[in-house]
């Protein structure tokens, strides 16, 4: 190479911030000076959106075993517990994790420490997989799907929720919330690890996923008040919808094609 150190400097991209999650604590469930506010109010759309199309695939199975990869202080997971799922929670964050299992009602859920890319797990062991707000946090979210793929049963469920890449999403998902939303940190979300559909939809096909829905998840902009931006936070009520616009985040669901 003829520059050798500028090629080094290229190469040097900035990492996604991880450790955020460690010092949130109970500030998972209760704070609304900071972006994880916004991550509960998402959930209050995902996790029925994930309940109702479980209930339609797989009508047959009762208590369905489900996986929540990245599954942070337990929004999720907690709230599929709740509902009769057999949850298994996996995320690096312990920090995360005992708060996740200090929340669950049921006290039925499995919280385990993992990495996403080498699941504790042997092949064929779960009806259903969740990725929520996590796939735009790893490096490799194809080898992420892989993993996840190897450990559905055949006929199992992958439900993931991302950000889509481009000027818009940019902005929304990541210069709105660092101008607006108190304790943002630097990093919270890069858009170089945002994921266009089209990626998503190469990604599940290389892991023998075929794709059943995909929809957008938007913020309800009319919930969110200038009195709550002046302040830096987000409102109680903040609420997301479900869209046919994939221009900012998406949700969807594939199933795991037979062998
Ligand atoms: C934005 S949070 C999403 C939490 C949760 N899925 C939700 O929707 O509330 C991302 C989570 O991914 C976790 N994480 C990041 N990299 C990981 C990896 N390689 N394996 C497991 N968890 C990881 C972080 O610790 C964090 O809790």
């Amino acid at each position: 190479l003829e520059f050798p150190e500028a090629a080094s400097r290229v190469s040097e991209k900035p990492k996604i911030n991880t450790t955020v999650y460690d010092e949130l604590g109970d500030r998972w469930y209760t704070a609304y000076d900071d972006p994880v506010a916004l991550l509960r109010a998402q959930s209050r759309v995902i996790e029925p959106w994930v309940h109702a199309h479980l209930l339609k695939a797989l009508p047959s199975v009762h208590g369905a075993s489900v996986l929540d990869i990245g599954c942070g202080g337990g929004l999720v997971s907690n709230a599929l517990a709740t509902r009769g799922y057999t949850v298994t929670g996996i995320d690096l964050s312990t920090e995360s994790l005992a708060v996740a299992a200090r929340h669950d009602s049921t006290g039925r859920v499995r919280y385990l420490s993992g990495d996403a890319l080498h699941l504790p797990f042997p092949d064929h062991s779960f009806d259903a997989v969740t990725c929520m707000d996590f796939l735009e946090h790893v490096e490799d979210p194809a080898a992420v799907i892989g993993e996840a793929s190897r450990v559905l049963k055949p006929g199992g469920l992958f439900f993931f929720h991302t950000f889509n890449r481009n000027f818009l999403s940019g902005i929304v998902v990541i210069k709105l919330v660092e101008w607006f939303v108190k304790n943002t940190p630097p990093h919270l979300h890069l858009k170089r690890l945002f994921i266009k559909p089209a990626e998503i939809r190469s990604y599940l096909t290389r892991a023998n996923l075929q794709l059943l829905d995909l929809v957008g998840i938007d913020p309800v902009w009319s919930t969110i008040d200038l009195a709550s931006l002046c302040s830096g936070t987000i409102p109680t009520d903040m609420e997301f919808k479900v869209t046919k616009n994939l221009g900012i985040s998406y949700l969807g669901f594939a199933r795991k094609l037979a062998q």
